[in-house]
């Protein structure tokens, strides 16, 4: 029996949402250099969910549908509030306020094609506002309800920071949103897959998907990127830090990736932002490190950064938390995630693989008494 490592290489499904050919990357057929430099964010949630651009009206329609379902409950901001803030990571709270949120929901195990999609909605809306009131709870303020008038990212860094954020950060938010919603058969979206594919529940699926999201070698190491960057501190100290890291056979964060063998698309675009923000931020530094880095590792171990890599100089100079780069990431995620529920339902098939048993051979079962 081959046994695929990680199951590498291995095509587990078919989907008609995004593909990676050729270290091409395109959400339904479109090119994501296309959609990250035209794309809002909410449009391209709608194109994942519904293989296809909205018209006009149709976008103004669904920010408007998302923005009425933004509000969360508040017995979720007090259950927000009776988590012990200072110690819970950030993904951790949001992995238990998702999966509580959806005992308010009372379409939670309702299973139409109509009752799935209003879920959807609901999740995809509510995510940023909780993200959000758990940031400002833990540091003794009181959440920001989401306005109607503000397009997904300006929401985001509003609820955030209680004050209405710059076009610059805007842009670069929306940008970076448009980046992350999707990514085929990634860890935590395979998760979610096999999770419905039993015909569990979307709060169950979500839940499952942040679940695997949060691990440094996924998600989590936009994270750990901005540790090691904190820890490296200036552009003198990248060439000791890296090579003591390499010789002791450390993996550098952001940097590698199963499928991508010549460079993750996304990465020029968030190396772009960093250099420009953390220009206008005057903490040039940060960019400067970071392509540092950049050039030891690709000369070193012939490995290009990934999506991780420069997003977090960007969230970063966007004033953001360190421990909330993820959970952004899964703000974004969370499209991707909702999408393959959706059409995992659409054709669905139990995922269930097989493993090559090499435990011992045939045992004989010895009674306790004679065990000694
Ligand atoms: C994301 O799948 C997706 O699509 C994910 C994602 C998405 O949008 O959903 O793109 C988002 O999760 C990006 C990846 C974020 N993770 C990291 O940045 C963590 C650091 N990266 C590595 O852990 C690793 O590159 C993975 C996990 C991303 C991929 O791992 P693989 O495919 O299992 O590769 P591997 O660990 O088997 O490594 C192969 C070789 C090894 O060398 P040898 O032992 O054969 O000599 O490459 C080396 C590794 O040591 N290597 C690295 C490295 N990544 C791989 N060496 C140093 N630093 C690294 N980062």
């Amino acid at each position: 029996m081959n046994t695929a490592r990680g199951l590498e290489g291995v095509v587990a499904a078919t989907s008609s949402i995004s593909s990676i050919i050729d270290d091409k990357l395109t959400y339904v057929g479109y090119d994501i250099d296309d959609l990250a430099e035209n794309a809002l964010f909410e449009e391209v949630v709608f194109l994942l969910w519904h293989r296809r651009l909205p018209k006009k009206q149709e976008l103004e329609d669904f920010k408007k549908l998302l923005a009425e379902n933004a509000p969360i409950p508040k017995e979720l901001i007090d259950h927000l509030k009776s988590y012990p803030n200072q110690k819970v990571h950030p993904m951790a709270a949001l992995r238990t306020a998702v999966s509580f949120l959806g005992l308010f929901d009372d379409e939670a195990d309702v299973f139409t094609k109509e009752a799935n999609y209003n879920k959807a909605v609901r999740l995809q809306a509510k995510i940023p506002t909780i993200v959000a009131a758990f940031s400002r709870i833990r540091k003794g303020l009181e959440p920001v309800e989401p306005r109607k008038d503000l397009n997904f990212a300006a929401n985001f860094l509003y609820m955030l920071n209680g004050e209405e954020p710059d076009q610059v950060a805007v842009e670069a938010f929306n940008k970076a949103l448009v980046l992350h919603a999707d990514h085929e058969l990634n860890a935590s979206t395979f998760t979610a897959r096999v999770c419905v594919a039993t015909l569990s529940d979307v709060y169950s699926g979500v839940t499952s998907a942040i679940s695997a999201l949060k691990g440094p070698l996924h998600g989590g190491a936009n994270e750990q990127v901005m540790k090691m960057l904190m820890e490296i501190g200036s552009v003198e100290n990248v060439e000791p830090y890296i090579r003591k890291k390499l010789a002791n056979k450390e993996k550098i964060m952001g940097f590698g990736h199963r499928v991508y063998r010549n460079g993750d698309p996304r990465a020029k675009h968030l190396k772009k932002m960093s250099e420009k923000l953390t220009k206008l931020t005057g903490e040039p530094k940060w960019y400067d490190i970071s392509t540092k880095i950049e050039s030891i590792v690709t000369a070193e171990k012939n490995i290009p950064p990934n999506v991780d890599f420069y997003s977090a100089s960007v969230y970063h100079s966007l004033g953001i938390e360190h421990d909330l780069f993820t959970p952004i990431f899964a703000i974004s995620r969370m499209s991707g995630w909702l999408a393959h529920i959706l059409e995992q339902y659409e054709n669905n098939r139990l995922i269930r693989p097989r493993a090559e048993y090499v435990g011992p051979g045939k045992q004989t079962y010895v009674k306790l008494e004679d065990r000694g």
